[in-house]
């Protein structure tokens, strides 16, 4: 099986491969012992390990549990924040099918947003996914209760246990307590994974796999993504050569990077990626601000600040080289629109020229360029992607000097929120 691939020739006139290699001589150290993490060398290290694509039990509860819901549920609403939810949904807007209708709650505070949602469910048949790490985050926490009465009130106590799974961490946490005390179906939130990280797990596999995404597949991409990362040598590594030269370019002056798509059904891929990378290196000061676009609708709107404002940024496309996917241009005997031009060719074409003058444009505009070539929009490629880039944070942040595991920032709105909302 192919793999995506790091191309970063169009980042040459800002880097020179003298460069790359001394960055690498220089954290060879660092590099060989990232290089050589594993699961139990800390307590938010699980996810470097694709452990469940072994564990059999599990899958097959994973799978089993979403059979039932895809059997029975018109909607299914998917209740987390954050890293709770941005890989499960990432998956099912870029793939899923549209058998259930999946409805994300528990990601704002907005009275309209809900009394929206509330209004939609009536008369369906619900199932709930309640997401949360340690369940003290309010958004998903008090959305909760909301759905929970919900569905207490339209089935009873007994059938809305059947529709509610819960997952969450499972060392005494209040939503494992609240799980047992009224029996849901409880799935576990692996304690050393944080939210950001936790796709992989049974956080974003249970959705996923609703979704009718084959959970498997993008397991076995992620696993075969850490082989291939764990056993390339450090100076022919596409992701140290990702993480490498950001950094580069952040010593450079370049503050921002944008992941730019060309293809709309990856829009909330880009806010998980935008995600891990803002909440894992954004700290102490430090870090390269991640932003995103979705071509080529953002050509009309950021490519202007892209191609000619400040030069203070990079993009890293996400390019697609075959989404098996084609539109032919209508044909017209007469050309009063005039595109004929265009008489014979493809959408798929269109996207393609889109992209290429893009890079072109950009490169020589004076934005660096990498470009993650990605062989087809697939689970599989999917869960390579996952691990290509949360392995790439992981190194990324280490040389930049933060920890990517923590959010230590996330707190200064919590307080002064908590202290009205207490009051
Ligand atoms: O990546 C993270 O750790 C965070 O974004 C969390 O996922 C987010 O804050 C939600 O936390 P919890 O699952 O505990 O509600």
């Amino acid at each position: 099986m192919k793999s995506i691939c790091l191309d970063y020739s169009n980042v040459d006139k800002y880097i020179n491969n003298q460069e790359l290699q001394r960055k690498i001589e220089d954290n060879k150290q660092l590099l060989e012992t990232c290089m050589k993490s594993k699961a139990t060398d800390s307590d938010s290290m699980g996810w470097i390990n694709t452990y469940h694509s072994n564990d059999e039990d599990m899958l097959k509860k994973i799978e089993d549990k979403a059979a039932e819901i895809r059997e029975n549920a018109d909607v299914f609403i998917l209740i987390g924040v954050g890293g709770s939810n941005q890989g499960a949904r990432a998956v099912i807007k870029a793939m899923g099918d549209n058998k259930v209708d999946i409805l994300y709650a528990g990601n704002n505070l907005s009275p309209a947003y809900l009394n929206n949602m509330m209004d939609k469910i009536k008369n369906k048949s619900v199932y709930v996914n309640v997401i949360a790490k340690n369940f003290a985050t309010l958004e998903p926490g008090i959305t909760f209760r909301v759905l929970r009465q919900y569905l207490e009130k339209t089935y009873g106590e007994q059938e809305a246990a059947k529709r509610i799974i819960a997952t969450g961490s499972l060392n005494g946490s209040s939503l494992e307590k609240l799980g047992k005390m009224k029996g849901y179906t409880l799935l576990p939130f692996p304690l050393d994974v944080g939210g950001r990280f936790s796709v992989l797990t049974p956080v974003g596999l249970l959705p996923i796999a609703v979704s009718g995404v084959d959970i498997r597949q993008l397991l076995l991409g992620a696993s075969e993504m850490e082989k291939s990362i764990h056993t390339a040598s450090l100076n022919n590594n596409g992701v140290i050569n990702y993480a490498l030269i950001r950094n580069i370019l952040l010593e450079k002056g370049y503050n921002i990077e944008i992941l730019g798509i060309f293809e709309p059904l990856m829009e909330y891929f880009n806010k998980w990626w935008v995600q891990l990378f803002g909440e894992s290196e954004g700290k102490i000061g430090k870090g390269i601000y991640p932003s995103s676009c979705s071509f080529s609708e953002d050509l009309h709107s950021l490519g202007q600040y892209i191609q000619d404002g400040q030069k203070i940024l990079f993009e890293t496309f996400i390019n697609i080289e075959d989404m098996e996917s084609s539109y032919p241009i209508p044909l017209e005997n007469e050309d009063i629109d005039e595109f004929n031009y265009l008489n014979g060719k493809d959408f798929s074409f269109l996207n393609k020229s889109a992209y290429d003058a893009t890079v072109k444009a950009h490169y020589e505009g004076g934005v660096p360029v990498l470009v993650l070539n990605v062989p087809k929009l697939t689970p599989y490629y999917m869960g390579q992607l996952f691990y290509f880039f949360e392995f790439g944070c992981y190194l990324s942040a280490t040389i930049l000097g933060v920890n990517p595991f923590n959010q230590p920032g996330v707190e200064a709105y919590k307080t002064n929120m908590f202290k009205t909302l207490k009051a």
